[in-house]
């Protein structure tokens, strides 16, 4: 069904917007910290119309579900929720929002840690744009997309994904200052490309999980006697504190600089340093592993087995962790090779079944 044989018209316009893989700086966002992700290739599109019955009506392709919402409602569940608190965050910074149509497809996969809800979110507020002629910039779209999530998704988040969803595309990596927001596009290294593998754990403990972490943050930082983790630069200074927030605290120091060294790396353009890289995101997941504890047997299993493989240059969980996917660096060309032999061996150890993401066989 297309949006004419769901709506009864043609729709008046039409925008996307990309999922996001992380490649460094994880759990940093929150504390003020630094991030380093790219845009996959998989993307969600939203058709867009007016609605003259007064009501809004959202349809998912994906769940061939539509759902028909009175602006007195309450929020709806599911996918519909995330569109209800861009309109409702719009109304809230004073804009006049009609009643829409909404027809929405996407190919990013759900539940992997490849942000489908900033997708969805980012490629809404582009269609309300262009529709309505608004005068919002991109930063702006991702910070509503933020408060959306949070508001209306309940999900308290950083504003990694919508920054990345909003600002980044395939060809460059995102570097970002969570703090002030400013951020360059850096060219992705000219010898590598990334494989995403999902590991196929549900993440099952990933709210629950990522919410502890982010209070046991704010305590490490009010200990500190600092605004977030982010204003704490040498290791030293995190060695008092209690455990666990001695650890968790370390995680985001040392995760933090390995973003700053990257960006250096990325900036000289230097070829050779790929391989540091690689390294730095090795490092990364033993500091997810072991200090900030949001990996899970499953995935530390498909790390190890990339890392082990010959052209992968290093790899990691990606995301919040507790389940989802697994991002590599490798050799340029090899990916597909390299996330076929890999998938094998893990979905023959480890008993779950595994999807490779990126490359994409074509959606
Ligand atoms: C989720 C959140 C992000 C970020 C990551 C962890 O994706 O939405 O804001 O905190 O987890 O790095």
């Amino acid at each position: 069904m297309n949006f004419q044989q769901i709506f009864g018209n043609l729709p008046e316009t039409e925008a996307s917007a990309p999922g996001r893989v992380n490649l460094l700086g994880e759990h940093t966002d929150y504390n003020d910290g630094f991030v380093l992700p790219i845009a996959i290739p998989q993307k969600t599109t939203v058709q867009m119309g007016f609605s003259n019955d007064g009501q809004h009506h959202f349809y998912s392709q994906n769940l061939d579900q539509q759902v028909s919402i009175l602006e007195i409602n309450h929020t709806p569940l599911g996918f519909a929720s995330y569109i209800f608190g861009c309109i409702q965050i719009l109304k809230k910074e004073g804009y006049k929002i009609p009643s829409l149509n909404l027809y929405i497809k996407s190919s990013v996969p759900i539940g992997s840690g490849l942000s489908s809800s900033a997708a969805l979110e980012v490629a809404t507020l582009r269609a309300i744009r262009q529709l309505l002629n608004l005068s919002i910039n991109d930063v702006e779209i991702a910070q509503f997309a933020q408060q959306a999530e949070i508001n209306y998704a309940g999900v308290q988040c950083g504003i990694m994904d919508q920054m990345a969803s909003s600002l980044a595309d395939t060809e460059h990596i995102l570097f970002l200052d969570t703090r002030t927001l400013s951020f360059c596009l850096l060219p992705f290294p000219s010898k590598a490309e990334i494989v995403v593998i999902d590991s196929g754990v549900p993440r099952r403990l990933a709210s629950s999980g990522y919410n502890q972490r982010r209070t046991e943050c704010e305590q490490a930082a009010q200990l500190l006697g600092v605004k977030a983790l982010r204003d704490i630069t040498r290791l030293e200074a995190t060695e008092d504190l209690p455990e666990p927030l001695r650890r968790r605290a370390r995680h985001v120091v040392t995760e933090n600089n390995r973003v700053l060294e990257v960006l250096q790396i990325l900036e000289t353009r230097h070829v050779a340093s790929v391989e540091r890289f690689g390294k730095l995101m090795n490092a990364s997941h033993a500091s997810l592993r072991d200090d900030y504890e949001v990996s899970v047997p499953a995935l530390d299993m498909l790390v190890e087995i990339l890392q082990e493989t010959p052209g992968v240059f290093g790899a990691r969980l990606t995301g919040a962790g507790f389940g989802g996917a697994c991002v590599a660096l490798v050799a340029k060309g090899e990916g597909r090779a390299i996330a076929t032999t890999v998938l094998e061996q893990y979905n023959y150890h480890s008993g779950y079944t595994g999807r490779v993401l990126v490359p994409t066989t074509g959606f």
